[in-house]
C-alpha cells in the first residue's frame, strides 16, 4: 500500500508512471470528470484488482461540452474525490488545469464516425470529438496497460473501443457494469441536479428499460415494438421528456430492425432540466 498522491502536471504523471514501469509494475487508468460516486469507485476497484498501480484523472473536460451545456455548473469537489479514490484503492490522481491540457492554439482532435452518428452523438454534435480527444491525450500521458469505462456511457464505451482499435493505442479497454441506486436509478454525478420530486420521477428510466428487457426476454425481436413499450412507459411520468429511445447494435451503434447478437437499448430523458441517460445490453 502506497500513499495516494495528487499531481497537476503532465510531467509529474509521466515521471511517476515511468518510475513504476521501471519497477515492472502494471498501470490501470480510470479517466473521470470527478464528483466521484460508487460507479467510478467500482472502476477504480476493478483497476486496483487487475493492476499494480491505478491512476485516476479528475478533469472536467471543457471541449466535450456544447455551448448551452452544464460546463460551469458541473459539480466539482476534489477533497471528496481524494477520499473516494483512496477508499477504492487508487494510487495517483491527475488533476490538471484546463491550460495544462489545452495550451493556447489547440487544433488537433480525434474525430470518429459511425459509432457517434446516433444517440447522444446526434443531439450533442461536438461531444464525442471532445471525449475521444481528451481520452487519447490522457492515454498518451498515462500510458496505461488497461483503462476502465462504465457501460452507463455505452456509446462512449463503443466509440473509445473503436478509436483504440482504429488508431492502435496500446491499451486494453475494460468495460464495467452500470452501478445503480437501490431503486434502480443509474448512478451519475448529474443526479445531484435533481430536486426530491424529480429524483423520485427519475426512477421511470430504469423501470421503463426493465419493461423493454422483459419483452425481449419473453421473445420480442421487433426493435420498434420494444421502443414503443419503453416510450409508453416513459410517457406515463409527467416530469419526463424523452430525448431518444433507440435500439442499436452495440459494436457499430447503428439502428437494427430485428434484435439479434449484442444489442444496446439506450435512452436519454429530461427530468425537469436534467438530462439523464440509461441503457441495457442484451446478447442473444
Ligand atoms: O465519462 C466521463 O466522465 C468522461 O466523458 C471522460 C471519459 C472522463 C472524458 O472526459
Amino acid at each position: 500500500m502506497i500513499q495516494m498522491r495528487v499531481v497537476k502536471t503532465i510531467k509529474e504523471v509521466r515521471d511517476q508512471v515511468s518510475a513504476w514501469k521501471n519497477e515492472g509494475l502494471s498501470i490501470g487508468f480510470v479517466p473521470t470528470m470527478g464528483y466521484l460516486h460508487e460507479g467510478h469507485q467500482s472502476l477504480i476497484r476493478k483497476s486496483a484488482e487487475q493492476n499494480d498501480r491505478t491512476v485516476v484523472s479528475v478533469f472536467v473536460n471543457p471541449i466535450q461540452f456544447g455551448p448551452n451545456e452544464d460546463l460551469e455548473a458541473y459539480p466539482r469537489d476534489l477533497e471528496r474525490d481524494k477520499a473516494a479514490v483512496e477508499e477504492a484503492g487508487g494510487d495517483l490522481i491527475f488533476h490538471p488545469e484546463p491550460s495544462e491540457m489545452y495550451p493556447g492554439h489547440f487544433t488537433s482532435f480525434i474525430d470518429t464516425t459511425e459509432t457517434t452518428e446516433l444517440l447522444c452523438g446526434a443531439v450533442r454534435p461536438i461531444h464525442f470529438r471532445g471525449v475521444c480527444t481528451v481520452v487519447g491525450k490522457l492515454f498518451n500521458i498515462v500510458l496505461p496497460d488497461r483503462a476502465y469505462f462504465g457501460q452507463k456511457d455505452a456509446q462512449q464505451l463503443a466509440t473509445i473501443r473503436r478509436f483504440v482499435r482504429d488508431l492502435n493505442f496500446p491499451v486494453e479497454v475494460i468495460a464495467c457494469p452500470i452501478v445503480r441506486e437501490s431503486d434502480g436509478l443509474a448512478k451519475s454525478s448529474r443526479n445531484t441536479y435533481l430536486s426530491p420530486v424529480e429524483r423520485q420521477a427519475a426512477t421511470i428510466l430504469s423501470k421503463s428499460l426493465m419493461k423493454g428487457k422483459e419483452a425481449i426476454e419473453n421473445g420480442e425481436r421487433d426493435a420498434k415494438k420494444v421502443i414503443d413499450i419503453i416510450t409508453a412507459s416513459l410517457q406515463s411520468e409527467p416530469l419526463a421528456r424523452i430525448d431518444y429511445v433507440e435500439v442499436v447494435d452495440f459494436e457499430n451503434i447503428q439502428r437494427v430492425e430485428r434484435i439479434a447478437g449484442e444489442t444496446l437499448v439506450a435512452i436519454a430523458v429530461y427530468i425537469g432540466k436534467t438530462r439523464l441517460i440509461d441503457n441495457f445490453v442484451i446478447k442473444l
